[in-house]
């Protein structure tokens, strides 16, 4: 009999840095959908396999859970008792929900009014302590660093090793069901720990040979906040897609890193590009994704389109965030779509449906 699913953990130990008396803070996240692409190829007249790692439906939402996953379960069994991140929101639903699973406290610093509704709606749910600094998210950052030399609590951003030894796994899983790495991997870049992560993970696979290939990493950022590809860090980033709102990188190093050794770009999109990627998306293949995921489609199908990325390619995106986290991103896209409202009977309900068809 097959063993119910408890986690990205339990299903990479021996790749993990745990040991047999770790005491694993699992919400039974990973083992995230792959999907193909059926409809937007077609459209785009391209010859390419694109799957979509769809990291949306991870327990909070969002790809963080792999990495608070291990990062939460380290912190607790070095004794810690509250853990403490800067978030642009999916990181500080993550760590909330998985300190509330682990019994321990959690602090997050967001941004004043620039997060999403829904992960600050979670964050509330799962009784982190939310500060909210009249600054930004590398603001944020800078504080957590400072404050945790003088407070008892464990850092769970990325520039916690553990983080991306969690979020390494994402990689895992990828080669594990399609039986080879991608030709391209492209992925929206914020704090450029997840770019890093699956660098890793990719390495560890083709360096023991449980793969014969590593992806080209493409890096997509928002123009607004595209430090990567201005190559140096930005003063005061600005995008509607508030998850990558990030000017200062911490994990810069490692995405360079990334980046050249897999002999890959970074490049950026404007906000209505990346929106209409979003709504692409949604509407032609039936996944809603945040606006932030949206960018590693914005780059694909730009990059397809002007042959950087080769017809015949294999290519995974990984959509980052679930869409129902920004509701508000959500009916702006569709103010033009108003639901009509009927009278209460048949004649009104078919009148609705035959002059819609
Ligand atoms: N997509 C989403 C939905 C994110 O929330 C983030 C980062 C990224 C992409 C970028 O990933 O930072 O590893 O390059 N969100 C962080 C947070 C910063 O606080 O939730 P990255």
């Amino acid at each position: 009999m097959q063993k119910h699913y408890t986690g990205l953990i339990e299903r990479y130990r021996d790749r993990l840095p745990v040991s047999a008396s770790t005491r694993i803070i699992s919400l039974a996240e990973g083992a995230t959908p792959l999907i193909q692409l059926q409809n937007i190829p077609r459209m785009i007249g391209k010859d390419v396999e694109i799957y979509v790692k769809f990291e949306g439906l991870n327990p909070t939402g969002s790809f963080k859970d792999r990495g608070m996953t291990m990062a939460v379960t380290k912190a607790v069994e070095a004794g810690s008792q509250a853990i403490i991140c800067a978030s642009t929101g999916n990181t500080s639903a993550s760590a909330a929900a998985y300190a509330a699973r682990a019994g321990i406290k959690a602090f997050v610093l967001i941004p004043d009014g620039k997060i999403a509704l829904g992960k600050l709606a979670q964050t509330l749910m799962y009784n982190a302590t939310i500060i909210q600094i009249n600054g930004n998210f590398d603001q944020g950052m800078e504080l957590v660093k400072e404050v945790a030399n003088h407070a008892p609590v464990s850092i769970v951003n990325s520039i916690n090793p553990f983080r991306l030894e969690g979020q390494k796994t994402a990689a895992f899983e990828i080669v594990d069901e399609l039986g080879f790495a991608p030709d391209y991997h492209c992925l929206p870049v914020g704090n450029a720990g997840n770019i890093s992560a699956y660098w890793k993970g990719y390495n560890e696979y083709a360096t023991d040979r449980v793969c014969g290939n590593r992806p080209v990493m493409c890096g997509y950022q928002a123009a607004g906040a595209a430090p990567f590809v201005a190559g140096h860090p930005i003063e005061n980033p600005e995008t509607v897609a508030t998850a990558i709102r990030i000017g200062n990188p911490q994990s810069w190093d490692l995405a360079i890193a990334a980046q050249q050794e897999s002999g890959g770009w970074f490049d950026k999109f404007t906000d209505q590009q990346i929106l209409a990627a979003q709504k692409m998306l949604s509407q032609f293949e039936g996944i809603f994704c945040e606006p932030a995921s949206a960018a590693s489609l914005a780059g694909a199908l730009y990059d397809l389109s002007t042959g950087k990325i080769p017809e015949g390619s294999k290519i995974v995106c990984t959509l980052t965030g679930n869409g129902i986290k920004d509701p508000e991103i959500a009916m702006q896209q569709c103010a033009d779509a108003k639901p009509v409202t009927i009278e209460a009977n048949l004649d009104a309900v078919k009148r609705a449906i035959l002059d819609s068809m």
